[in-house]
């Protein structure tokens, strides 16, 4: 059993930026369509959910990639973040491509400026 942590902080202005200039092509690339209904159903404070998924997966690309990354070649869509009915948040990967068992625990925190996020991974 391996046990790691990943963390990412990003400024909210950096992914609102991106969206701005890049539209779908960015959204697409980064996120899946349930992370995309998600941030826009926040209306006004969208960015600032979007920037907290940027974080949580870069958040998890560090605390996983010591043992997965080389071996799947891991993007961006193969993670996913949802939130339970208390509006806490977990992850599924793409299991058709990661075919072993790996638990993730995330938190995620947001403000006007900055968005946050911490992870530990046990595989
Ligand atoms: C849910 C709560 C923790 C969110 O905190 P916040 O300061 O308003 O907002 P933050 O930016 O720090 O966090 C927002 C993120 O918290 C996460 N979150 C929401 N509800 C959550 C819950 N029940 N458990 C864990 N994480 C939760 C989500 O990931 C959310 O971001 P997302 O919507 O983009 O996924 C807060 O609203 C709350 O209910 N606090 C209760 C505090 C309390 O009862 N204190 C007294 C006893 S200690």
């Amino acid at each position: 059993m391996n046990i790691t942590c990943g963390t990412d902080i990003i400024e909210v202005e950096r992914i609102k930026k991106a969206i701005e200039k890049l539209g779908d092509k960015f959204l697409n690339e980064v996120y899946t369509k349930n992370e995309i209904e998600y941030c826009e159903s926040k209306n006004i404070k969208k960015y600032e959910h979007y920037a907290a998924r940027f974080a949580a997966k870069e958040a998890i690309f560090k605390a996983i990639s010591p043992t997965l990354n080389n071996k799947y070649d891991l993007t961006w869509l193969d993670m996913e973040i949802f939130n339970n009915e208390q509006g806490r948040p977990y992850v599924t990967l793409n299991k058709e491509k990661i075919n072993m068992t790996v638990e993730i625990d995330i938190s995620l925190s947001h403000i006007k400026d900055y968005a946050i996020a911490n992870c530990i991974v046990k595989i």
